[in-house]
């Protein structure tokens, strides 16, 4: 009978499992740096503004702000291997408008990216692949 139970599991793990499309790396890549611009807000800046090498996709500070009233985030945080995420919540946020782990959607100037799931899941293979 435990056999049984547990052999009655296996698919909807694999389900799960299977969820996210396998992603492109390289591709991903060409997203979070060209495209989507992960790389602009999320990378620690040197004094002249440069994006530094050493710290891409480390978090950063947004260094400019709405002049009216607004729920705005002056901080980038460290999306490099994207910590914190599950796949299934990452695919989320990427897909879905911002939802944040929590069910929540971030604040701005988190854009309100709606990907493709195969884009999405690119861009997921890219961060997780950074050392
Ligand atoms: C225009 C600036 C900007 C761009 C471009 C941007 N982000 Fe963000 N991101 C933010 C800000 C600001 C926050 C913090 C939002 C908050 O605190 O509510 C954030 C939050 C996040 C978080 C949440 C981290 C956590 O701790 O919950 C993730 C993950 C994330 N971004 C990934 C990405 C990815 C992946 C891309 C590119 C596909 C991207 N971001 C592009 C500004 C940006």
């Amino acid at each position: 009978m435990v056999a049984v139970a547990a052999d009655a599991r296996a698919p909807q793990q694999q389900e799960q499992a299977s969820s996210l499309p396998r992603g492109n790396v390289e591709h991903g890549r060409y997203l979070a740096e060209h495209v989507a611009m992960c790389i602009e807000c999320h990378s620690g800046r040197d004094a002249n503004g440069n994006i530094l090498q050493s710290d891409l996709f480390e978090g950063g500070s947004i260094p400019f702000a709405p002049p009216w009233p607004n729920d705005w985030a002056n901080r980038a945080p460290r999306n490099r291997g994207l910590p914190g995420y599950t796949d299934e919540q990452a695919l989320r946020l990427l897909t879905q408008g911002a939802i944040g782990r929590d069910g929540k959607q971030l604040r701005p100037p988190m854009p309100r990216f709606r990907m493709t799931p195969q884009d999405a899941a690119d861009v997921i293979a890219f961060l997780r692949s950074l050392p």
